[in-house]
């Protein structure tokens, strides 16, 4: 199976445990855009759902799926995210943000009752840290912010190269909240918890790629089928 096929196959799990009526966190990213396009085959077959897009790319696919969207101005909470990351451990704690989109990732997952993470085993580690954390930040007075990083990730024992990331343009990428996004390589985090707590509150940080706590369940497709997974 190619990796786009296990892909699908996490997405088409994570849709049975969608119910009529549900309203839904849709994710970004090419598994996200899976679970998507199956949902949309569902409602264009009468199930009735609504969605929060987490991105204007993913809202574009959801539109063009037939998808029923809202905001989170015009309702209250959300069933279920269903979203993909690029880090998951143990503890279901997940790196996220390889796409740009974190920001409205951790809003609307933090606005839902429950968030499941759609994946391909190769997302799986023991220790997050190997894939480069996104940091979402203000362009104002990044030098001091980088320092600030540096310092935070000092506190927990790690290191590495923080790069801005820049678009196909080659300038910075400017994410949907119009803001950039620096990634640092720190090949491992020792505690991530601990150092969720330290990004949030340096001002220049809007918000960070780790999705502490906030994933209730895991749905890994690999060569053998599904691993499910329950956060601890
Ligand atoms: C988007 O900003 C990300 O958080 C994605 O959810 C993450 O990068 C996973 O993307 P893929 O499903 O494309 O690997």
């Amino acid at each position: 199976m190619t990796m786009d096929e296990l892909k699908r196959k996490a997405a088409a799990c994570a849709l049975e445990h969608v119910r009529d009526g549900m309203k839904l966190g849709l994710g970004t990213g090419s598994t996200a855009k899976h679970f998507v396009e199956l949902l949309g085959e569902r409602v264009r077959g009468g199930l009735t759902v609504v969605g929060v897009p987490t991105s204007e790319v993913t809202r574009a696919d959801a539109q063009r799926c037939g998808i029923p969207l809202t905001t989170l101005d015009e309702i209250d909470r959300l069933d279920l995210t269903v979203d993909g990351a690029d880090e998951i451990d143990p503890a279901l704690n997940l790196i996220k943000g390889g796409g740009g989109a974190l920001l409205r990732e951790k809003i609307v997952a933090a606005a839902s009752d429950r968030m499941i993470v759609i994946a391909d085993e190769s997302k799986w580690v023991d220790t997050l840290g190997r894939f480069p954390l996104p940091i979402e930040v203000i362009p104002f007075g990044l030098s001091a912010t980088r320092r600030a990083l540096e310092h935070a990730f000092a506190e927990v024992g790690a290191s590495g190269p923080i790069k801005l990331r820049n678009g196909k343009d080659g300038h910075a990428f400017v994410t949907d909240g119009g803001h950039w996004i620096v990634d640092a390589d720190l090949g491992r985090i020792p505690d991530a918890p601990r150092l969720a707590g330290l990004l949030s509150v340096i001002p220049g940080v809007v918000d960070h790629g780790l999705f502490i706590g906030m994933a209730s369940l895991a749905m890994l497709a690999g060569p053998n089928g599904i691993r499910t997974v329950e956060r601890p």
